[in-house]
């Protein structure tokens, strides 16, 4: 089986979110299965990596009556092909995207196809950015080459939030006019391919039913549920060969399940110090991720704050995203610099640091299609205080004998409250019952074998579609 994996973004090339680190494990798990896969992806300026990578063509892309000089470039990377395009539009990888950016970066994938010199089964397309490619297929490409006859599209959706909507003013850049691509009068890249790609799927099982319902359906409730039959869930994996304590040499010990004690406190004494932060017996939370409404920010914040005014805790936060949540961790830090910590930025090694030394993880979102973060930080022993919401309903459990984390039901700031303080109490009584979540939680699956598994069922599934 041929598949074509498109994505805005791949880590280590290039990552925002969660889906750069899909975007990297997923082909690559697929290819160690088996199956012939390549990645295209766009190459933006700022990618370290680009002195390696080899010319493989140019190309005039030619759009009505736009034309762009285009180049394709390959490199290998970890055994897995990628393929990158370059033209003057795609600079970054910012929230002011243009149209035409992602439109004609849609175009130059479907054009250079053919020039790849393998049959095609499958493109792979994911979230808004690559999503009106089966539209593309369909007006452009099939009635002209046979070579398109049979290629079916997969949508997975890791972010409803974002859709891509455009004026309609746009449409005059498009082959012919179509109800499908439009949504609340406007052009929308993501209804586009949720109404003609073969299949789609998001990226849990809980996820799956949530987005067929108004609340978290982003307006797109409709269009999901008219294609309901063709819909499917399969949770992420993480790629644990990139985290894993027992090995990690960024650690300032390795530990396991029977050694996690002193481990983690060798790790959280070594970090707290080095951050000039105050008394390592204090519990350390840790929120690692995108700074987005949807991660239940404005939930804890009054928590957070009665918290640190009595000094009963440690917070370190790792991430980057809206200049809102960015100055109020700055003005927390500012606030508490004793017990407060904000590394601005994704960044690999010091997240790992963070996982080691941190008691609790917290991710109490609003929506969460999968959430990857949780799953790492359960691995090095961080429990994880979230919202049953989304992939996180999934993987994290409150009671019963799997018992992993700290779940509540409902975005309410005083079920937040009352979840957060349990997790606190049971730190300073030393509850027996932590140990028992710490060990089930350190014992978490990456899943990233299922996932593959999964994802080539319904693979399979697509070529089947008529
Ligand atoms: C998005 C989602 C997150 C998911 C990730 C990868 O970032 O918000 O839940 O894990 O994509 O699919």
């Amino acid at each position: 089986m041929t598949i074509i994996f498109v994505s805005s973004e791949v880590y280590p090339f290039q990552k925002h979110g969660g889906l750069a680190d899909i975007s990297a494990s997923l082909p690559k798990t697929l290819t160690q299965k088996g199956l012939k896969v390549k990645s295209i992806l766009p190459l933006y300026e700022d990618d370290t990596f680009q002195d390696d990578y080899q010319l493989f063509k140019k190309k005039t892309i030619q759009f009505g009556q736009e034309s762009i000089e285009t180049e394709y470039y390959t490199y290998t990377f970890e055994d897995h092909e990628y393929l990158f395009v370059k033209n003057s539009l795609l600079s970054s990888l910012d929230p002011n995207e243009t149209f035409l950016t992602y439109l004609m970066f849609n175009v130059s994938v479907l054009s250079i196809l053919k020039d790849l010199d393998m049959s095609i089964n499958i493109i792979h397309i994911n979230d808004w950015h690559t999503a009106f490619i089966p539209f593309l297929l369909d007006a452009m490409f099939r009635p002209v080459d046979p070579f398109y006859e049979n290629i079916k599209t997969l949508l997975t959706i890791h972010n409803l939030e974002r859709q891509g909507q455009f004026d309609r003013s746009y449409e005059t850049y498009l082959p012919y006019k179509n109800f499908t691509y439009i949504l609340n009068g406007h052009i929308n890249f993501l209804k586009t391919g949720i109404m003609r790609a073969n299949y789609i799927n998001t990226v849990s099982k809980t996820y799956k039913q949530e987005i067929l319902l108004r609340f978290y359906g982003f307006d797109l409730d409709s269009a999901l549920k008219a294609r309901q039959d063709h819909l499917e869930g399969i949770l992420n994996g993480f790629d644990h060969h990139l985290y894993d304590p027992t090995t990690s040499s960024t650690l300032s010990i390795n530990y396991d399940i029977d050694t996690y004690e002193d481990g983690k406190s060798i790790n959280k004494k070594a970090l707290i110090e080095s951050l000039d932060l105050e008394d390592a017996s204090l519990p350390l939370m840790l929120f690692n991720g995108r700074l987005g409404r949807q991660k239940g920010i404005d939930l804890m914040k009054s928590t957070l704050e009665d918290t640190l005014l009595n000094e009963n805790m440690n917070l370190i936060v790792v991430g980057e995203g809206d200049s809102k949540y960015e100055s109020y961790f700055k003005e927390l830090e500012r606030k508490y610099p004793k017990h407060v910590h904000f590394h601005e930025g994704f960044n690999k090694t010091f997240s790992e640091k963070a996982y080691a030394a941190s008691d609790f993880f917290l991710l109490p979102s609003l929506f969460e299609p999968s959430g990857l973060n949780h799953l790492i930080a359960m691995r090095y022993g961080s429990l994880p205080i979230v919202r049953a919401t989304g992939g996180l309903k999934d993987t994290v459990f409150n009671e019963g004998p799997n018992q992993n984390g700290f779940t509540f039901v409902n975005y309410d700031e005083e079920e937040f409250h009352d979840v957060f303080l349990e997790a606190l109490r049971m730190y300073y009584d030393k509850d027996p019952l932590l140990e028992e979540k710490i060990k089930h939680a350190m014992q978490v699956t990456s899943h990233l074998e299922d996932m593959a598994d999964s994802y080539i069922s319904l693979y399979q599934k697509v070529l089947e579609d008529e």
